[in-house]
């Protein structure tokens, strides 16, 4: 694959994928959202891909939104369509049978906050600032942030943050629940590699079902969310790691899985 907006490199079981338009910050433009769809597809697809990370080239920015300059004369129809496509993009992520990780070097801003919350753990460096700052434009988050951002940091606060347009230092949307893990700027990908380290000795299946059960039930009320579980608890056991987890705890040692 050869893209021209974005990296994308798969290594030991982890694959990368960098938005590559530090001068723009890289804001996200119409051609960056077609190559991560296209990316999204490949990694969910790929099985030497176990575990996506998601970062940004430079030290300034993850992500510090949409290409405002792509907004210059767009028609309703056009943001209609801009919006369903890039919220398409993001639930493809969202939904995607693995782990995925937002490392967040700076700036995730408007479509670059959205982009981060669509994933699945966000770490974050010292040095980044997260917002929604839309409403500077006269516009709101089209890429599923009012609906994301309120879940994540429930109402009052969501609205807060998008009807003033601040940006959050990396503490503050550490304390609501935004990201993760905060750290020095210069560790954070040695950070998000130990954590992925940790996912890849997991089993996969497990940890799709982890993600299907959060995914699927927190859409629905607590009874059918719980059924959800069950149907996901119960596949669990028809894997050979189901059989390993089990008989290496019981062995005292620790599990080696295979991922099915
Ligand atoms: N779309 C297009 N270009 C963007 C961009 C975006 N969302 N964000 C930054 N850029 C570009 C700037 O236009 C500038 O390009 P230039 O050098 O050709 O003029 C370059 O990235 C650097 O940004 P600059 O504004 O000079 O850096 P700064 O340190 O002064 O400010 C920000 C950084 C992030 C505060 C500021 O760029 C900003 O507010 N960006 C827009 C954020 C936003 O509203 N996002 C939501 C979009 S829907």
């Amino acid at each position: 694959m050869s893209f021209e907006t974005i990296l994308i490199k798969i290594e030991g079981g982890v694959a990368t994928v960098t938005l590559n338009r530090p001068q723009q910050l890289n804001a996200l433009n119409r051609q960056m959202f077609r190559e991560l769809d296209e990316a999204f597809e490949e990694v969910a697809t790929d099985p030497a891909a176990r575990v996506l990370v998601i970062t940004g080239a430079g030290d300034r920015a993850f992500a510090a939104g949409a290409d405002i300059r792509e907004f210059v004369d767009m028609d309703p129809v056009a943001a209609l369509d801009f919006s369903r496509n890039a919220q398409r993009i993001f639930r493809t992520l969202e939904t995607m049978p693995k782990p995925t990780i937002a490392a967040v070097n700076g700036f995730a801003l408007g479509g670059g906050c959205e982009l981060m919350m669509a994933c699945d753990i966000a770490y974050a460096a010292d040095t980044a600032r997260v917002g929604q700052p839309e409403i500077t434009l006269g516009i709101i988050p089209g890429a599923g942030g009012t609906q994301r951002l309120s879940r994540l940091v429930g109402k009052q606060k969501a609205k807060e943050l998008m009807m003033t347009g601040d940006m959050l230092p990396a503490e503050e949307a550490l304390r609501l629940g935004l990201v993760c893990k905060v750290v020095p700027a210069a560790d954070l990908m040695t950070e998000v590699q130990k954590l992925c380290e940790r996912l890849l000795s997991k089993g996969d299946v497990a940890l799709r079902m982890v993600k299907e059960a959060v995914e699927a039930g927190t859409q629905v009320d607590l009874a059918s969310g719980t059924e959800i579980e069950a149907k996901a608890w119960s596949l669990c056991f028809t894997t050979e790691d189901y059989v390993e987890g089990v008989k290496a705890f019981l062995e005292k040692r620790k599990a080696s899985f295979k991922g099915r």
